[in-house]
């Protein structure tokens, strides 16, 4: 029987996971049976695992390899974790403000996105996060089969050219490295297939999606605003609260998130990694 006690949020979207320390190498049946629950509630959380820079690597590979990270400094002398880092004093937009998938303008964006809460503030500073599969399925049937056969352009160029960095004013807690690299473009399903669940869901975001292609430039802007909408009615939102030593992973390919601020004066410190995933279709 499984030692692992899952408590599911409203709708089946998100799930806290107790019985069980992440310090430890994890047994091959134990991140099976991980990974079965985070496909089904596509956002889990661990509370209580404080975690060293080694052992939240040896978590993160337990689930798979590490994914890419562009633009970012990673914490020295670990290349794969990013220090999501706000100080009490920035006056700028928490890190993952917007709402956004993970590196959806690469080709193969990352599966999962760990994140470990090392600094929580008093207030705020939750993150926000947005069901696309069961938003997808509760769209009507013909516009389904409409948006199933569409395909969208993905880029950095909002975040990370350098013009929009200096749009966006200097971070003090984190060290962005903008890039021309950021102007690259990359063609997904605007609908993807989830690989393991076989469930489909929408596979866009206000951060990296700038168009799709099939249609004009208004009809494009009009319709995914449309979308956005849709994605974030109430009842595709779970809205996570952070404790120190809170592990949270989620799907990246089916799920939306939005770091929260609300906590200027406080320090907020996560550390982050990804994991590498497979090209949509
Ligand atoms: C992110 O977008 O990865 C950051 C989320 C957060 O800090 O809550």
């Amino acid at each position: 029987m499984s030692k692992l006690a899952v408590t599911p949020h409203a709708n089946n979207f998100g799930a806290r996971i107790q019985g069980i320390q992440l310090q430890s190498p994890l047994s091959e049946d134990l991140v099976n049976e991980i990974r079965d629950i985070w496909h089904q509630y596509q956002v889990v959380y661990f509370p209580n695992q404080p975690l060293d820079h080694p052992q939240l690597e040896q978590f993160s590979l337990s689930i798979g390899n590490f994914g890419d990270d562009p633009y970012v400094e990673s914490i020295e002398g670990h290349n794969n974790i990013l220090e999501v880092r706000r100080e009490p004093n920035e006056d700028i937009a928490p890190f993952g403000g917007s709402w956004h998938s993970d590196w959806s303008f690469q080709l193969t964006p990352p599966s999962a996105t760990i994140l470990h809460a090392k600094i929580v503030p008093p207030v705020g500073g939750d993150t926000h996060y947005a069901d696309s599969i069961r938003a997808y399925e509760a769209l009507d049937a013909a516009l389904r089969e409409e948006l199933d056969a569409m395909t969208t352009t993905h880029s950095a160029r909002r975040s990370y050219s350098h013009e929009a960095y200096k749009k966006g004013g200097e971070r003090t807690g984190m060290k962005i490295l903008p890039s021309e690299k950021a102007w690259d473009t990359q063609i997904h399903p605007l609908v993807r297939t989830h690989p393991d669940s076989g469930r489909k869901g929408l596979w866009i975001n206000p951060v990296y999606t700038l168009k799709i292609n099939e249609l004009a430039e208004k009809d494009s802007d009009e319709l995914l605003e449309k979308l956005f909408a849709h994605i974030l009615k109430p009842e595709f939102i779970y809205e996570h609260t952070w404790a120190e030593n809170m592990l949270t992973m989620w799907d990246n390919r089916s799920v939306m998130h939005c770091a929260q601020g609300g906590y200027n004066g406080y320090r907020r410190v996560m550390h982050r990694t990804t994991i590498a995933g497979t090209q949509p279709f």
